[in-house]
């Protein structure tokens, strides 16, 4: 994240948090009516509520890039999702479009488990090891600079919901993979394409170190040592529980838990496909969800003929997620119609020409 930028937020006014809900949605509805198609609002299934029903189009980090990639029409695009979404938006935007995040608060503790120079000192190390052998796939969980990165270096983005395609594309590429900066997802990802855990070594950023017992010429994989700080609250306690009392619940959980939980459960997959299975799921039958938690509640407010339950029932929401607000959202919103931006998200243009060749790769895989 800018952090000279995120230092320089401006101060939500007080007024906002005085006013209640319904004249902060009714605010939220006269601006979209006024604004017409200048005013392009996305979210992501992990938003609260409260702004989420405002969403001109939801969707999954892969649904919503494409359609930021697509929109060229609206002046102003809201991201109600966090900071690297935004980044994502801007970055495939066009240079008139102008995009805002209501909360620059809204970052990702996944996001920030990479930065650029551990990327970069990495990248020398495993290069001096392993030669021109590999080639970077960074989750689109990740700073603008990272996607720059891996733009830089002949490799692509990818998402939950294309990991299959892009991980077996990467191998068309090179002999293995650097995969940032989700380990889980990549190794979830590789097994079902039926790479082995032996050949799956681990990148310690913190410790600019290896991590791997064997020969390192049968390394395929090199996991970037992150996670994601919700998924990787659900646990294998967690599912003998609920086999333990309930064997005819099915559980499905996101590929953002690791590996144990993965192979426990019934079923995996991204955002997207966790919210097709439950549309498609008969009614009456059982579900145990390891995913973010304003999801699952909408899951099981949308579907009251299914029996749905979240994997862990001490689990919250993603807290960053949830720092986009109504409070914050009209502010940005009554700002935006004084012709005023704050909180914009501009990823600079060096940065950006690079990453565009990631996230491109990707879409035209997608
Ligand atoms: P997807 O939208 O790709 O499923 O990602 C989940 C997530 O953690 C978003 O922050
Ligand atoms: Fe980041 Fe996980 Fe929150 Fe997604 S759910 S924004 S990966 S911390």
């Amino acid at each position: 994240m800018d952090v000279l930028k995120f230092l320089g937020q401006a101060l939500l006014p007080e007024k906002y948090y005085k006013m209640s809900k319904d004249e902060l949605e009714n605010r939220v509805r006269e601006i979209k009516a006024q604004m017409g198609k200048e005013l392009f609002i996305l979210g992501h299934h992990y938003q609260r509520d409260e702004v989420f029903q405002f969403s001109d189009v939801a969707g999954d980090s892969l649904q919503l890039s494409q359609i930021a990639a697509k929109n060229h029409e609206a002046k102003y695009i809201v991201f109600c999702g966090v900071h690297f979404m935004a980044e994502t938006a801007d970055i495939l935007a066009s240079d008139e479009q102008v995009v805002v995040l209501p909360d620059l608060k809204a970052g990702c503790s996944m996001a920030d488990m990479a930065d650029i120079h551990q990327a970069e000192r990495a990248w020398m190390k495993l290069q001096e090891q392993f030669g021109d052998t590999i080639i970077p796939i960074t989750y689109v969980n990740s700073t603008a600079a990272i996607k720059a990165f891996c733009g830089r270096n002949g490799g692509t983005t990818v998402t939950s919901s294309n990991a299959k395609k892009v991980v077996t594309w990467a191998f068309t590429q090179k002999e293995r993979m650097l995969f940032l900066p989700d380990q889980h997802l990549g190794r979830n990802t590789s097994y079902d394409l039926g790479i082995p855990l032996e050949q799956m070594a681990i990148w310690d950023p913190n410790k600019d170190e290896l991590e791997f017992e064997g020969n390192l010429e049968d390394v395929k994989v090199i996991l970037w040592k992150g996670h994601c700080s919700v998924h990787q609250n659900f646990t294998v306690e967690n599912i003998e529980t609920i086999r333990a009392s309930e064997p005819d619940r099915t559980i499905l959980v996101h590929p953002e838990c690791c590996r144990e939980v993965v192979e426990k459960s019934d079923l995996n997959g991204s955002t997207h496909y966790i919210v097709e299975t439950i549309k498609a799921a008969p009614a009456g039958s059982k579900w145990a969800i390891g995913t973010e938690m304003n999801l699952v509640k909408r899951i099981i407010k949308q579907f009251p003929d299914k029996d749905i339950i979240s994997l862990n029932p001490h689990f919250c929401s993603c807290l960053t997620m949830n720092r986009i607000d109504l409070p914050h959202l009209v502010w940005a919103l009554e700002n935006l119609i004084e012709g005023k931006v704050v909180n914009e998200i501009a990823v600079d243009k060096a940065t950006a020409k690079d990453a565009v060749v990631a996230l491109d790769r990707m879409l035209a895989l997608s």
